[in-house]
């Protein structure tokens, strides 16, 4: 094979955004009130407005981690849609796949029967993974998870709010996982709190009271006093970089929320990674 053959192709240019078009779609899935949304008493994924919150995501996938319209999208802990509603306003019906995969029955039942219908490119599969708090009876081992999923098949993960309800070791299997799934140039878009000096500072006042993590022992991870443990993790600072590594992945960009008290555009902190080794 000559040195040519060998070579990978060389990486497509940086995509440029159309900032208006962002604009412009957040604003409208922000203010349509005729796209689905699970009555208030069955949302169990967190507090605040379902719809703005899917929105401003929508906006982060595009701008931060780089989501196209004809992205191959696997979203790890979909919940009750509050990602995937947005998102079948923007994927692309012919040239896009979305997988959405969840251990609570009630919220992946409203989206298949909610979303699925009117948008076929759109697939949600429960998985009976157990978990303390959302899936108590569960009868697969978070420390065994194998993805239902072929190599290499998606080129945009999401995880929001999912590794801050994880036990660790499970995070290592997802982390590997992902790895597994993600195509060479795919990314990870996953969200964390993670414990750097101003987010463990006793004294900071800015820091959402929610979120006053503990550190119990020497441990990298960190807890809320008086919650059950998996209500809320905070991981060390650099404690998921290495377990990226570990899993082949390495992360692409770090940017810091504003849970912390600081001035930021988002609450958690968000990582974007990528196969090690490939794409840019
Ligand atoms: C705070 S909610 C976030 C839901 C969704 N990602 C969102 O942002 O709207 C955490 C989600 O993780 C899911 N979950 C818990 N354990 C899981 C596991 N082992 N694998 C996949 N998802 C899990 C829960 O059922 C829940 O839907």
């Amino acid at each position: 094979m000559t040195q040519a053959a060998l070579m990978q192709p060389p990486a497509p240019p940086p995509r440029l955004i159309d900032e208006d078009r962002v604009r412009w779609l957040i604003e409208s899935v922000r203010g349509n009130r005729f796209l689905p949304q699970p009555d208030s008493t069955n949302v169990f994924v967190g507090d605040g407005d379902f719809r703005a919150i899917g929105a401003e995501f929508l906006g982060h996938f595009i701008r931060i981690g780089g989501l196209r319209e004809d992205s191959r999208v696997l979203d790890i802990g979909c919940g009750i849609g509050r990602m995937a509603v947005p998102l079948t306003q923007y994927l692309d019906p012919q040239a896009s796949r979305y997988d959405g995969i969840d251990p609570v029955e009630g919220g992946i039942g409203w989206c298949q029967r909610t979303i699925t219908p009117a948008y076929p490119n759109f697939a949600f599969q429960r998985l009976d993974v157990a978990h303390e708090l959302y899936n108590p009876s569960g009868k697969i081992s978070g420390k065994a998870l194998a993805l239902p999923f072929p190599d290499s098949h998606f080129d945009f993960v999401i995880m929001t709010s999912v590794v801050t309800h994880l036990p660790p070791a499970e995070v290592l299997v997802y982390l590997s996982e992902v790895r597994r799934v993600l195509s060479p140039r795919g990314r990870l878009f996953m969200t964390a709190f993670v414990i750097d000096g101003i987010a463990a500072a006793n004294e900071n006042r800015r820091r959402d009271p929610r979120l006053a993590f503990h550190r119990y022992g020497e441990s990298p991870f960190w807890f809320v006093p008086n919650q059950p443990p998996l209500a809320a993790i905070g991981f060390e600072d650099g404690f998921l970089d290495k377990a990226l590594e570990r899993a082949g992945l390495s992360v692409a960009l770090k940017s810091l929320g504003h849970w912390r008290g600081t001035d930021a555009g988002h609450h958690q902190d968000f990582i974007v990674a990528k196969r090690r080794g490939n794409g840019r």
